[in-house]
C-alpha cells in the first residue's frame, strides 16, 4: 500500500477521517501524523488510533527553512509516498513543495480560488455569497493554488457566522477529503465534485 504522511497543526479532524478511511482494500495506510504544534489534539487523537505521531515546532528553529528542514529530515525516516495536509497552519516554502509537488494535498475550507488564505467563511458572509465549501488540492508553490481535485458545496445561510458556516463546512471536508485521497492513492487525479448539500440545518 502507499503510505500517507499526515500533516496537522490543531484538532484533527480531518486527520482523523482519512486515517480511518484508511483500511481495507483502500490503496494508501496512514505512516505517521506530524505536527508543528506539540500541544495539537490531533496527536492525541493518531495515537488512539495506533498511528505514529511527531511533533516538530517550528518556535524551536531559527527560520522557516531550519523548520522546513527538519520536517524533511523526519517525513524522510518514514519515506511516505503522499503527504495530505490536514488543517496544517504553517506556510510551506517552494524549496519544500517543489521537493512533494504531485504527491501533497490540501484541504481548505473555501470554493478555490475564491478566499486563499485564512478566515475564510468570515469572507464568504461579507461577501453574501449564496455557497461556500472546501475543496481538496494538489499543493504548488502558490499559495492555496495548484489542481483543484474536488469540491463540495452548502447553502450560506441568513443568520450565519463563521462558526456555524464552518461547521456546515466542516461536515462536507470529512465527506470529500477521505473520498479524493483514496481516488489520488489509486492513481485518479481526476476531479470530484460531490453533489451539493440540500435541506440541512
Ligand atoms: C479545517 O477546516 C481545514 O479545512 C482548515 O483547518 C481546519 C482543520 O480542522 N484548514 C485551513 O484553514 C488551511 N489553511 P481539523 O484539524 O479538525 O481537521
Amino acid at each position: 500500500a502507499k503510505k500517507v504522511a499526515i500533516l496537522i497543526s490543531g484538532g484533527g479532524s480531518n486527520m482523523e477521517v482519512l486515517a480511518r478511511d484508511m483500511t481495507g482494500d483502500h490503496p494508501a495506510r496512514p505512516c505517521l501524523v506530524l505536527s508543528n504544534d506539540p500541544d495539537a489534539g490531533g496527536l492525541a487523537r493518531a495515537a488512539a488510533l495506533g498511528i505514529p505521531t511527531a511533533a516538530i515546532d517550528h518556535r524551536t528553529f531559527p527560520d522557516r527553512a531550519a523548520f522546513e528542514s527538519a520536517l524533511l529530515t523526519r517525513l524522510a525516516e518514514d519515506a511516505p509516498d503522499i503527504i495530505a495536509l490536514a488543517g496544517f497552519m504553517r506556510i510551506l516554502t517552494p524549496g519544500f513543495t517543489r521537493a512533494w509537488q504531485g504527491r501533497m494535498l490540501n484541504i481548505h475550507p473555501s470554493l478555490l480560488p475564491l478566499y486563499k488564505g485564512l478566515h475564510t467563511h468570515a469572507r464568504a458572509i461579507d461577501a453574501g455569497d449564496a455557497q461556500a465549501g472546501c475543496s481538496v488540492h494538489e499543493v504548488t508553490a502558490e499559495l492555496d493554488d495548484g489542481p483543484i481535485l474536488g469540491q463540495a458545496r452548502v447553502p450560506v445561510l441568513p443568520d450565519d457566522t463563521p462558526d456555524t458556516l464552518a461547521a456546515r463546512v466542516l461536515i462536507q471536508e470529512h465527506r470529500l477529503y477521505p473520498a479524493v485521497l483514496r481516488r489520488f492513492a489509486g492513481g485518479d487525479r481526476t476531479r470530484l465534485d460531490l453533489p451539493p448539500v440540500v435541506n440541512i440545518n
